[in-house]
């Protein structure tokens, strides 16, 4: 996710803007760039890779005195990590940063070039600079301009311009992304994308909503509501720690990356679900032509996604799809066939194992695709295709958002070729994309689930094993809950399909074995009631996950009545992050850095 700071003062403006950008460092980055503007004079500088690098470029500009200026983190989602991309995007005359996806960006961009304006770079963010550039020249004042620009803006934004008409003036606007603006005691302003740049430098804190805008000078802060109303500030105070300001007060970046998994989810779908199908632009349609198979290739949470994936290509696409193991895949000498599009799937794009596969694959002469959360990253930079899952820099060792935004892209996908090989009627199409939308309010923590979660979770902290079980996509979901369960609390789990307990597994029910059973109401209920009853029969101990009250269970976690198994599985997921989270707490683990574990395996 991108990060943005912000400066009116008088104070080190350089110094304010490139500490600001390395305290949102951990929101993850490829790019960064800085824009100063004083006396009428604006000097820039970008720079590719690491926040070092800028600060080697602007080694030997150092402005004293009053000025205004803004800087950018960059998680590259339209257009590569160029120095070209990076932000701040200039005009004729001026500047502006921005954290999110403008969706409608390329219409808007399309009008421009038709009026004669040139663009530098691929971004959608360049428009908002260029569209205040032409409403510069027939609105009355600079902020009628950039009201008007506003007003043409769809999508995820929180964007700080400024500009050579008004040299002391940051103009401001918020919705969809975050952004907070801190006021000094000697009433300085700095913006940005979270609390920790302004800690030390700011006393007060204005949370901006959804909607809201405005502008801010040395003397003055003019704040809008989203139905164009003045409105008196609300200030709060600081939070004290840089770490906690981090995890914006969660208290592990686990925990952070759990909750915010429904905003994160939005981004993965902005500009993607059209109204009657799926649209990516990354994707050449020619990449399925004569495409029979597609193969799925991943290591740990990756290839529970690539699983969940499998049966999705086969239910809506009608295509074969297979799902391999990317380290025992690199050495059992597989059949490749050039009608096979391989697919990698990736957080990270740097897993050793994977990242081998898609050599392979290659070499045999498949065209690729990587699904992946690092734009830049070896895989992307290697596949003949990419698509990025948008889930922003994930901390955590164990995966959470990472694996919900590649479930996300994956049953997207699935549309997508579907579209293409018209294996779906319209109405069907509608249905599935209805129920996409559903997504990001499917994965919301709310505290009843929480706090239930946390209460049960006492309960689970021995007994000699865990079996997670499901089936059909609930099956992925099942080894996903136990992986996450082993990563983190180091208690012994494993997933399996709920039909197969009883070729064998069914011999260890006893008090002691603990089972999560998953229930969904749209997926074969009565198929995984009947395996749960078998284990409850046996006095297992039982936590049943399920819209549908159960009452063999020892536990039960209540699910909401969706109409899509798919919602059933993000919500049941968000479920299990929590349960493996919570019993981590109790044990007393490391929660975010698990022993024995690092977040890229780049050896084999
Ligand atoms: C997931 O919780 C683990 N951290 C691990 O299994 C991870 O999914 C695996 O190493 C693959 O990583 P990648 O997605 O970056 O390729």
């Amino acid at each position: 996710m991108c990060g943005i700071v912000g400066y009116v003062g008088k104070h080190k403006v350089k110094d304010i803007l490139l500490e600001g950008l390395k305290e949102l460092e951990y929101r993850g980055y490829d790019s960064a760039g800085i824009a100063v503007l004083q006396e009428d004079n604006f000097s820039f500088y970008k720079a590719v890779g690491k926040l070092d690098n800028l600060v080697q470029k602007t080694a030997d500009f150092n402005p004293e005195g009053f000025a205004i200026g803004i800087g950018h983190t960059r998680w590259a989602t339209h257009g590569k990590p160029t120095e070209l991309n990076a932000h701040p995007h200039l005009g004729e005359s001026s500047y502006v940063v921005h954290n999110g996806i403008i969706e409608n960006y390329q219409e808007i961009k399309n009008r421009l070039l038709a009026d004669g304006v040139r663009f530098l770079s691929q971004t959608d963010t360049e428009v908002i600079v260029h569209l205040f550039e032409k409403y510069l020249k027939s609105e009355p004042t600079p902020f009628d301009a950039f009201k008007k620009t506003l007003a043409e803006l769809e999508g995820a934004y929180a964007v700080l311009l400024a500009t050579k008409s008004l040299p002391d003036t940051i103009f401001f606007a918020k919705n969809g992304s975050p952004m907070i603006l801190g006021l000094s005691e000697d009433n300085e302003k700095i913006f940005a994308s979270s609390d920790a740049p302004l800690i030390g430098h700011a006393k007060d804190v204005l949370y901006l909503d959804d909607g809201e805008y405005g502008y801010v000078t040395p003397t003055e802060l003019q704040l809008f509501d989203k139905n164009d109303k003045a409105v008196q500030p609300s200030l709060s105070a600081l939070p004290t720690s840089k770490l906690s300001a981090q995890k914006e007060g969660f208290r592990f970046f686990m925990e952070k990356e759990i909750y915010e998994q429904s905003v994160v989810i939005s981004d993965t779908f902005l500009g993607r679900i059209q109204d009657t199908g799926i649209h990516f632009e990354e994707l050449d349609p020619a990449l399925f032509d004569d495409i029979n198979e597609i193969k799925l290739c991943a290591c740990g949470t990756s290839f529970h996604a690539a699983l969940a994936a499998s049966y999705l290509f086969e239910r809506y696409a009608k295509i074969r799809s297979s799902v391999e193991i990317a380290s025992e895949f690199r050495y059992k000498e597989p059949l490749l066939m050039k009608d096979t599009l391989f697919v990698v799937i990736s957080q990270s794009g740097e897993t050793a194992d994977s990242l081998e596969t898609l050599k392979m694959a290659k070499e045999a002469g498949l065209k690729t695709l990587v699904i992946c959360n690092v734009d830049n990253s070896s895989m992307v930079r290697l596949a003949d295709a990419s698509i990025l899952t948008r889930a922003g820099i994930e901390k955590g060792v164990a995966s959470t958002k990472a694996f919900a935004t590649q479930m996300s892209v994956l049953w997207m996908l699935s549309l997508y070729v579907a579209k293409k090989r018209d294996t779906l009627s319209d109405e069907e199409m509608l249905h599935q994309l209805q129920s996409l939308r559903e997504v990001p309010n499917s994965v919301k923590v709310t505290d009843t689930l929480h706090e239930k979660i946390r209460r049960l979770s006492k309960r689970y902290l021995h007994g000699h094993g865990f079996f997670f079980i499901g089936r059909d996509v609930f099956f992925p979901l099942a080894l996903e809950g136990a992986l996450k369960l082993k990563e983190i609390t180091y208690l012994h789990a494993e997933g399996y399909p709920s039909g197969e307990m009883k070729h064998g597994p069914i011999a260890m029910a006893d008090p002691d074995l603990i089972t999560i059973a998953l229930m969904p109401k749209h997926m074969l209920y009565e198929k995984a009631k009947s395996n749960v009853e078998e284990l409850s029969a046996r006095d297992s101990t039982i936590c049943a996950i399920s819209p549908i009250e159960f009452d063999k269970a020892d536990d039960f976690i209540k699910t909401h009545q969706r109409d899509h198994y798919m919602l059933e599985f993000f919500e049941m997921m968000v479920a299990l992050q929590l349960l493996s989270m919570e019993i981590s707490v109790r044990l007393g683990n490391d929660v975010d850095m698990p022993r024995n574990l690092a977040k890229s395996v780049t050896v084999e």
